[in-house]
């Protein structure tokens, strides 16, 4: 079974509010995009990089990355489920069915490539896959118009990050009836788990950020930086 890497690019970044969409800004000197494909092509397993890229999208061509062998690239959707769907079926001339397809979001540029060898090594023999993610660390609470109604036991809460690792035929399956099903779901395991499958965590690193807001532009730099030199 080979490794396959989708990588959904198709996002305008709303919540960034910047000219250009948040995965070509540039941070630690590269664009957003090229830390995060670099990264993943870091991982000599990966047999290629599938990016989901906006249709209009100008900017792709610029990033040196776009040239390497390993990276092809899809058309993206409205969502990004749609995204990671077009991207799936544009692997589908590649990929076989029990091959292993990783998503990862452009956003999440501190991802280490030590981190994905290690989801891929502890998934390998998995039967369904699974995601990294962190157990919370905030208490949370669950609120109804501005009033707390109840404080959900944290100890069995996480956080889910990407890269997210499934079957390419399971996977595929399950955006798609949940597509079909008119059912939003904002991350792979969702989808899997409405599938009915019981996907793993495998505990990653709290500077797996996405890059959502502008105040999260400086702590990508200093987490980028700063992993150059684990
Ligand atoms: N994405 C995508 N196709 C979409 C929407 C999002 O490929 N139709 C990608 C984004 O490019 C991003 C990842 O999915 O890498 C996670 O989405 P998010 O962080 O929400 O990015 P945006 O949708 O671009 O940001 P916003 O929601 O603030 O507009
Ligand atoms: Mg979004």
């Amino acid at each position: 079974t080979r490794f396959w890497i989708v990588i959904p690019a198709a996002g305008v970044g709303k919540r960034m509010g910047a000219d250009v969409p948040k995965q070509y800004l540039e941070v630690a000197g590269k664009p957003v995009l090229q830390h995060t494909v670099e990264r993943l092509l870091a991982v000599h397993r990966v047999s290629a990089v599938m990016v989901a890229l906006g249709a209009d999208d100008e900017f792709w061509p610029e990033l040196p990355c776009s040239r390497e062998p390993r990276v092809l690239t899809a058309t993206g959707g409205k969502e990004r489920a749609d995204s990671v769907l077009n991207a799936l079926c544009a692997l589908s001339a590649h990929a076989a069915d029990d091959d292993w397809v990783l998503v990862h979001d452009a956003a999440r540029a501190c991802i280490t490539p030590a981190d994905v060898e290690r989801l891929m090594e502890i998934l390998e023999d998995h039967p369904v896959g699974g995601i990294l993610a962190l157990p919370v660390t905030d208490t949370l609470k669950e609120v109804e118009n501005g009033t707390i109604k109840g404080s959900p036991d944290r100890s069995r809460i996480w956080r889910a990050l990407t890269p997210q690792m499934f079957r390419y035929r399971a996977l595929k399956e399950a955006l798609e009836s949940a597509a079909k099903g008119g059912l939003a779901v904002t991350d792979e395991a969702s989808a899997l788990e409405l599938a009915g499958q019981s996907p793993r965590v495998v505990e990653g690193r709290s500077d797996n950020i996405k890059i959502t807001r502008p105040e999260d532009l400086p702590l990508a730099a200093f987490y980028l930086e700063r992993q150059c030199f684990e």
